[in-house]
């Protein structure tokens, strides 16, 4: 900033003498002049942070604007007991029931319902997994069992604290470590468990600070699988009763996904005493699951342990379906673009769907998942780990 005031002077004085044989540089113009550039210094200064700062609250209105409008959630909508002790004890087996419940994300009353006819109860410790075709309203289950959706009829109780880790991952831009305690105390032993739960642990050995490294707007220094994992350890970390995981599995390869479903998710994982809502598109984990929920075309066709599902010819269809979509879906992440593909030749190992060098971004999974949620017409500040209830 100094270099620049000089050259100013240097150059206005240029100009000046340049200007007209007349002009004299005599030590009262040099003095008067070089006293108001240094005053005018400052004020120049702040003009360019002024600016950028008034673009920045431009935006900011216009958003806060639109969240300020939005019609207000009924919050009377669900029931939730997650503070009174004696409601959970004496309710202690149900987490979740719903029952002939109805939801839509518009309130127009005109418009079809997204969700239909819902009848579900979900017991305490249960791993459950919803399964079905795109846009069949699996996400949009979770939403409405939190109340995020417009509730048409119907009832909806929740007993225990909630944990939201949504399709679309949610990254502050902040450090690793922060992202993942979220206002949290930090308890080395349960931090050290997540981290390798969540296959975190070589991640944060090639990030170039670990877990103090700063991650950017919208996780910019992260592949799409690390902010999934990212955003799958910071609910992890909530120590909730109930855990909303929406496809946490997509975004990376098999092998990682498997250890995090056993590590993290499944029957043996950390979270095996807990209520667990997963949905998923792969088939591979249904038969350790307590209970499977199809929905299709937002209702709840089927619900059922595996082998009865499986043994179940119309279901059989339906998994076949979702197999074959499946299969349809990784030849899709297969095809690399030419720019990642360069990047992908260099490791023989690096896996097709978790382009985990720190550094690169997945952007084949975020355009997936942004598809369906950046209509969020009514996403109200979505916050993908704790929800509180
Ligand atoms: N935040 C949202 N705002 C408005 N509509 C939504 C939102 N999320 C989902 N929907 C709509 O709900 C329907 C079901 O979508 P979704 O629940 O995301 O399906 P799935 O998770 O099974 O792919 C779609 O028609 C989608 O457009
Ligand atoms: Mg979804």
């Amino acid at each position: 900033m100094y270099q620049t005031f000089i050259e100013v002077a240097m150059v206005t004085f240029a100009t000046y003498l340049l200007a007209s044989p007349k002009n004299q540089m005599t030590p009262q113009v040099a003095f008067v002049s070089l006293t108001l550039f240094s005053q005018l210094r400052v004020p120049l200064f702040m003009i360019s942070e002024m600016i950028g700062l008034t673009v920045q609250t431009m935006i900011s209105n216009t958003r806060l604007k639109t969240f300020f409008v939005e019609e207000e959630l009924d919050s009377e909508a669900v029931q939730r007991e997650n503070s009174n002790a004696f409601f959970i004890i004496i309710n202690f087996e149900k987490s979740i029931e719903v029952q002939t419940a109805t939801f839509s994300w518009d309130s127009d009353r005109n418009i079809p319902a997204t969700l239909r006819n819902i009848d579900l109860t979900i017991n305490r410790g249960q791993l459950v997994a919803v399964v079905g075709k795109v846009g069949s309203g699996k996400s949009s289950l979770l939403s409405a069992i939190l109340g995020e959706m417009e509730k048409r009829q119907g009832y909806v109780g929740i007993w225990g604290k909630c944990a939201y880790s949504s399709q679309q991952a949610w990254i502050q831009n902040m450090s690793l470590r922060k992202n993942i305690l979220f206002e949290h105390e930090y308890d080395q032993l349960r931090y050290k468990q997540i981290i390798d739960a969540c296959e975190l642990t070589r991640d944060l050995e090639i990030l170039p600070h670990g877990d103090y490294t700063e991650i950017g707007e919208k996780g910019i220094n992260l592949s799409g699988g690390q902010k999934a994992r990212v955003s799958l350890a910071r609910a992890l970390y909530q120590n909730s009763d109930i855990y909303f995981l929406d496809d946490p599995l997509s975004a990376v390869d098999a092998i990682v996904g498997e250890q995090i479903f056993k590590k993290a998710i499944g029957p043996e994982g950390i979270l095996k005493d807990k209520t667990r809502i997963l949905v998923t598109h792969s088939l591979n984990y249904l038969n350790e699951c307590d209970l499977i929920v199809v929905i299709n075309d937002g209702t709840i066709t089927h619900t059922g342990k595996y082998q009865e599902l499986i043994d179940d010819p119309n279901v059989a269809d339906v998994f076949k379906t979702l197999q074959q979509s499946s299969e349809v879906e990784d030849d899709e992440d297969d095809e690399i673009p030419p720019e990642m593909d360069d990047e992908n030749k260099d490791g023989e190992e690096s896996d097709k769907s978790d382009v985990s060098a720190p550094g690169k971004i997945n952007s084949r999974f975020v355009s997936r998942h942004s598809t369906v949620h950046s209509r969020g017409r009514k996403s109200r500040m979505t916050v993908d780990t704790e929800v509180s209830l």
